[in-house]
């Protein structure tokens, strides 16, 4: 038997992959409510690093398929620097150095810092690289730490947090992770809510990637994007959309055959974690409609019993907050959640936490009459994670009182959406 533990720690989740042992974490920990405001930009939990041009917003995340590799990446604020990451297995050695590749962009009136990727591969399991970027008086110094590999027996404890913002309960929410063991984020998108500010100012992402930087610096996060990250904003002359979320944030979508950074997938551990853009167009014969078919050939369950599908918006809410509006990936892909017996789905988007039972609703095709999800063994467990702490507060109402199916001959109530 496959055990799984996981708790809400009221705005995060950890997700424990542990063989043979069921595990649970709980905290009594809840966070406070609305309203939530941002933390000044003069906050000490955004300071900058100490010397000129000196590397800040350090993130990594996964760089291959099965955890051998990361890419790092941060900004030098003021000019052009070389992209270059120094490690080693030793502390203080460095003998080893990988070159990646340097980006800036423009939104609207807002200059970005310079962006640096870096590949570091070849890496071995379980094992732990320090690493230095920057140069002189500016260098700085971080670690981290490979999976195990990819085995059907191998245990993990992922953090999973989305909507995190940067308000006091973001850093709540951040500090409340580092201390709980988690040894890999996996984030369901909204990161910054930079798009909140005027001309969705590009300052408050560099506040954001400063402010995780205690985490994402030293493990990492596997990124899905939001709406927030959208930043479509044809008023200011921006057409592109996922503009800065994209210059920023790297993932290794080539190493699962993806043809977009948008979504791809990992493994990890005992886990296949696929990452899918609620976003970008997933309808049928659309690129990621097609890489996620081919993807889900792929999963080996011998390797990795665990099936983990991140999105942003849920398929299955009944808040007033964003009701439907995963409804149209609900109907583009949950055949094949149930086919290929997904374990759990993970979504944020709605700020509340919500678990379902394993249901599905595939046999609906509008003649059937079959309108109601029904239980299903093979059907994913969904799980909204619970708001991260950004500035919009939490989602309070409920869109279904009472709900239940004309097959128990009682009847539906529901509450009229209020926003
Ligand atoms: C990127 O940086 C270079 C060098 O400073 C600058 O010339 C260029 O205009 C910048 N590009 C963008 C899109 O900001
Ligand atoms: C819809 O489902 C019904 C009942 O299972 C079936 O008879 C019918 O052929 C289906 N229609 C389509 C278009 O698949
Ligand atoms: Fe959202």
């Amino acid at each position: 038997m496959r055990g799984l533990g996981f708790a809400a720690l009221s705005l995060h989740v950890l997700l424990c992959l542990v063989n043979g042992v069921s595990s649970r974490r709980t905290s009594s920990y809840v966070r406070s409510e609305f309203p939530s405001t941002d933390m000044p930009l003069d906050s000490e939990w955004f300071a900058t690093p100490k010397g000129y041009n000196a590397p800040q917003q350090v993130h990594i995340t996964q760089g291959d398929y099965d955890g051998k590799a990361v890419i790092i990446s941060w900004v030098t604020p003021s000019e052009p620097a070389p992209s270059q990451v120094f490690y080693s297995k030793e502390e203080n050695r460095y003998d080893q150095k990988a070159e990646g590749t340097m980006t800036n962009y423009t939104f609207y009136d807002y200059k970005s810092g310079y962006i640096h990727h870096c590949l570091v591969d070849g890496l071995q399991y379980n094992t732990k690289y320090y690493y230095k970027i920057g140069t002189g008086d500016s260098a700085r110094e971080f670690w981290f730490q490979t999976p195990p590999a990819i085995d059907i027996d191998a245990s993990y404890t992922f953090g999973i947090i989305g909507d995190l913002g940067q308000t006091f309960n973001s850093l709540s929410t951040l500090q409340h992770y580092l201390k709980s063991g988690g040894e890999s984020v996996l984030f369901v998108g909204d990161l910054s809510y930079a798009d909140r500010y005027q001309h969705n100012d590009g300052i408050r992402w560099d506040s954001w990637g400063r402010f995780v930087e205690r985490s994402t610096a030293y493990q990492p996060w596997i990124w899905n994007s939001g709406n927030h990250e959208i930043e479509y904003r044809p008023d200011l002359g921006e057409t592109s959309t996922f503009k800065p979320y994209l210059h920023r944030y790297s993932t290794p979508y080539l190493a699962s055959k993806s043809s977009s950074p948008m979504w791809y997938a990992v493994r990890r551990a005992s886990a296949h974690i696929i990452v899918l853009s609620s976003y970008s167009p997933f309808v049928k014969y659309t690129p990621q409609w097609m890489w996620l078919k081919g993807e889900l050939k792929r999963v080996d369950r011998e390797k990795t019993p665990w099936l983990i599908v991140l999105m942003h918006a849920p398929m299955y809410n009944s808040n007033d907050a964003h009701f439907m509006e995963g409804e149209s990936m609900r109907a583009a892909f949950e055949k094949w959640f149930v086919k290929y017996k997904v374990d759990l789905v993970f979504a944020g988007h709605v700020h509340a936490y919500e678990r379902s039972y394993r249901i599905s609703n595939i046999n609906y095709n509008v003649t059937s009459g079959n309108r109601y999800p029904v239980p299903d063994k093979s059907a994913p467990v969904y799980i909204t994670v619970g708001d991260g702490g950004n500035q919009e507060g939490l989602a309070w109402s409920s869109v279904i009182r009472s709900r239940t199916t004309p097959r128990s001959g009682r009847r539906a109530t529901a509450t009229r959406p209020c926003s």
